[in-house]
């Protein structure tokens, strides 16, 4: 008698957690405004060779085929690129750094330009200190791609979301290119 009271009551709160967590499930989706919004630029200047005075970014690994001097053939597979970029407020380059873009990306497909991008905003400005960390595959020849904010500190504490990030420039040589990175937040604190 006892033990078939406990299963039914065990099987109740099954059933009213499966339907109390796909409830919350949807409510979720309806929720889904940024509740931080950000734009911020960020520069990369690659070494070539002869800018080393002026470059913000070095192959630091090239597949067999290549050298640090150059990306490689074959869309720069095999490429790990290093970088200390200045970020800025608005597109330009001059413009006083509010922070650098420190991390890596590396050139990850053989029949077109793609990165995988990991790397940090480290920001220490009047306006912002902490940092913020990304994650992400970036099918560079797309205008705009989506890349995963997984965290942060400071004024970006239990930070998360998703950065969109768009080719602001790009120059034919590959030495420059800007980035426009528009940061949405869905969890704040
Ligand atoms: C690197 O490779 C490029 C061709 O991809 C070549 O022109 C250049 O001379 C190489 N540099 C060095 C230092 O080997
Ligand atoms: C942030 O900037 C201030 C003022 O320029 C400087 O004193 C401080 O050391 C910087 N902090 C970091 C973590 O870079
Ligand atoms: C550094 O490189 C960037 C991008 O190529 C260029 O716009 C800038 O004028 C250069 N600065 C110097 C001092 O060479």
């Amino acid at each position: 008698m006892g033990e078939k009271r406990v299963y039914i009551a065990a099987l109740l709160l099954f059933l009213l957690l499966t339907v109390s967590s796909s409830h919350a499930h949807k409510q979720n989706k309806k929720l889904y405004k940024p509740c931080k919004n950000l734009v911020l630029f960020f520069h990369n200047v690659l070494y070539n060779g002869h800018n080393a005075a002026n470059a913000t970014a070095a192959i630091v690994g090239a597949p067999e085929w290549g050298n640090r001097t150059l990306l490689a053939k074959k869309f720069h597979f095999g490429d790990v690129v290093v970088f200390d970029d200045p970020i800025t407020l608005d597109n330009k380059f001059h413009s006083p750094p509010v922070g650098r873009a420190q991390g890596q990306y590396m050139y990850d497909t053989q029949n077109t330009y793609t990165a995988w991008l990991a790397f940090s905003f480290v920001l220490n400005s009047t306006d912002y200190h902490g940092t913020i960390n990304f994650i992400g595959a970036d099918p560079i020849m797309i205008k705009a791609r989506d890349i995963s904010v997984v965290g942060g500190t400071g004024d970006f504490f239990m930070h998360r979301g998703v950065a969109t990030i768009m080719t602001d420039a790009y120059e034919e040589d590959e030495v420059y290119f800007r980035l426009r990175v528009d940061i949405k937040f869905y969890e704040c604190w």
